[in-house]
């Protein structure tokens, strides 16, 4: 990243909204904070990122791709614990009546504003005469908890079903679990990824691109038995990072391999994410300098998580929590176990040899039941044959599929004991949830690659994407427009683009100086030109945006070229 301060990010922002990239939506309206556009510079960025986030966790095989809704019913939501806990302090000024929420207003005093409680929010924003930033006033509200879901409702107002947007796309991937279990033959482990919208009713969203209401989310929930954790050796294991474990806020410096070995990091699954979650961001585009993993405290860790660990990016921004590593354990499965009653959210271990068990059973005696229970006796002998937990003694209550009670009294059943095998047992999986921020990630490759030099007494731009989330692999320029020279880039830039693997942008609008710079600005890595040799041999000049270096290639070498370096980190 260059050298932050004296304006800086106001010419990123501003060059970002000049040049198509990022812009407030609905700004003829006046805006909507935390809503943003991308154009079609700053959609095709996305869109690649999002292409090479999805291709690099499908390549290893055992992950795949799923799609869900973003309108979730209220009852997923509840089981997650998203109804009951997902939500942010918030107060309002009793004189200028502008909301906020409450941590915001004491981060500056508080390293811990996240996780203090309503009451001792509501007492620090008083003994400390905290002023509103609206009205300078500081009388305020007592704070109070405000869930950050927009609740909707399916079908129509009265007989609607209450539903919110997806606050997360991981519920999503834990409603398919039984599908995915069978997609990989019900073997462990194996995960789920999915890419698109989330939504979160911010209180006072601000910084642009980093809080937003409705933002794109890439999340993985990986699957597996947690008595037999994977660990694989792909991934970044051996680049030195800046590591802040919670229990060592000073931090250290070392590689993933050597902070697992040396205990910083416990969880050998966590840790191959977290090596996986390097190297593919440093594919992205982000700096390695500017980058940390930050391990939550106990007190900020979400509902859902015993362990977390975020990749923090710096910028403009400060340092910004672009990806969450959380080892989710077995919460959201047996969370919807327990809610739905559906069995479908376990997996089966088998033993490596069968065992042979002795167990007492409860059998039904069919003449006492069928006397009493009548036309339901048979449901009533299958609960008692199916029941997992051995009443001790009876009588005892057990519960139908419709929900009802009944007793079952000391005739209705025989105690028996029996020798039965065992080939295995059914459990909970854990997950490790490797969660990215797309807009957050595209912010800080933006703000990374982002240069400023001066040519001609002139400030010059370079975006140094790496050419895989550049808005094009290259753009075709004809030296002049005549001649035939715009033709044969335009037939050029076609036949370039027609594999579908490379985007290729054509300009023939000013001086050749003026399309350099241009390209330049929004990050294209290779500026190819068209010239009068060109008309005579066919070939053409290649540049390179990073050192300007040009040089003449023939048509069957540009295309190997711009393939191969899209796919080389260091190409460029
Ligand atoms: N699924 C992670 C998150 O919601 O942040």
């Amino acid at each position: 990243m260059a050298s932050s301060g004296s304006g800086r990010m106001e010419r990123l922002t501003s060059m970002l909204r000049r040049r198509g990239i990022v812009a407030p939506a609905f700004e003829a309206y006046g805006g909507v904070a935390g809503l943003v556009d991308y154009g079609p510079i700053g959609a095709s960025i996305r869109r690649r990122v999002i292409n090479a986030w999805l291709e690099y966790w499908s390549s290893s095989g055992d992950i795949l791709e799923v799609e869900s809704p973003t309108i979730t019913p209220e009852q997923v939501l509840v089981a997650s614990g998203h109804v009951g806990e997902f939500n942010d302090l918030m107060t309002s000024c009793r004189k200028c009546k502008s909301a906020y929420r409450a941590d915001h207003l004491v981060e500056s005093i508080r390293d811990d504003a996240e996780s203090l409680a309503a009451d001792q929010m509501t007492g620090l924003l008083e003994s400390e005469s905290i002023q509103c930033p609206g009205c300078g006033d500081s009388d305020w509200e007592p704070c109070a908890p405000m869930n950050l879901m927009f609740k909707t409702s399916i079908g129509a107002m009265g007989s609607g079903r209450v539903a919110y947007l997806r606050p997360e796309t991981a519920q999503g991937m834990f409603m398919q679990y039984s599908l995915l279990y069978r997609h990989f033959r019900q073997k462990l482990p194996f995960g789920g990824i999915q890419t698109g919208k989330g939504y979160r009713n911010e209180i006072s969203p601000r910084q642009g691109m980093i809080r937003l209401r409705e933002f794109t989310m890439a999340e993985l929930e990986y699957f597996f038995d947690p008595e037999d954790p994977p660990m694989g050796d792909d991934g970044d294991w051996s680049t030195p990072v800046s590591l802040i474990p919670s229990s060592n806020l000073d931090g250290v410096e070392m590689s993933l391999s050597v902070a697992l070995e040396s205990g910083v990091i416990l969880h050998p699954t966590v840790g191959w994410f977290l090596a996986r979650t390097l190297e593919l961001v440093l594919r992205l585009g982000v700096s390695p300098g500017n980058l940390r993993f930050r391990q939550h405290r106990p007190d900020e860790m979400a509902h859902y998580a015993t362990d977390c660990w975020d990749l923090e990016l710096e910028g403009e921004h400060g340092w910004i929590e672009c990806v969450g590593i959380a080892n989710r354990t077995c919460h959201d499965l047996e969370q919807h176990a327990t809610h739905s009653g559906k069995s479908e959210f376990r997996a089966w271990r088998p033993f490596e040899s069968p065992r042979v068990i002795e167990v007492d059973r409860w059998a039904p005696v069919r003449a006492k039941i069928g006397p009493v229970f009548k036309q339901r006796a048979a449901e009533v002998t299958s609960a008692i044959e199916g029941l997992t937990d051995m009443p001790k003694q009876a009588p005892f209550d057990i519960e139908l599929a419709d929900g009802s009670t009944i007793t079952i009294t000391e005739e209705m059943v025989e105690r028996r004991s029996e020798t039965i095998t065992e080939t295995g047992e059914w459990f909970i999986p854990h997950v490790v949830e490797p969660a990215f921020g797309i807009d957050r990630i595209i912010w800080h490759i933006l703000d990374h690659s982002y240069q400023e030099s001066e040519r001609d007494g002139e400030l010059y731009t370079t975006m140094r994407l790496p050419q895989l989330t550049a808005p094009y692999d290259a753009v075709v320029l004809p030296l002049f427009d005549k001649d035939g020279m715009g033709a044969m880039a335009m037939e050029l830039r076609s036949s370039l683009s027609s594999m579908g693997s490379l985007k290729i942008d054509y300009d023939s609008s000013k001086s050749i100086g003026r399309r350099y710079a241009r390209a330049d600005e929004v990050g294209i890595p290779w500026a190819v030109t068209v010239d009068h040799q060109s008309l005579e041999d066919g070939t053409v000049t290649i540049r390179n945006r990073d050192d300007g270096s040009q040089r003449r290639v023939d048509q069957g070498s540009l295309m190997e070229l711009l393939t191969r370096s899209k796919h080389e980190r260091d190409a460029l």
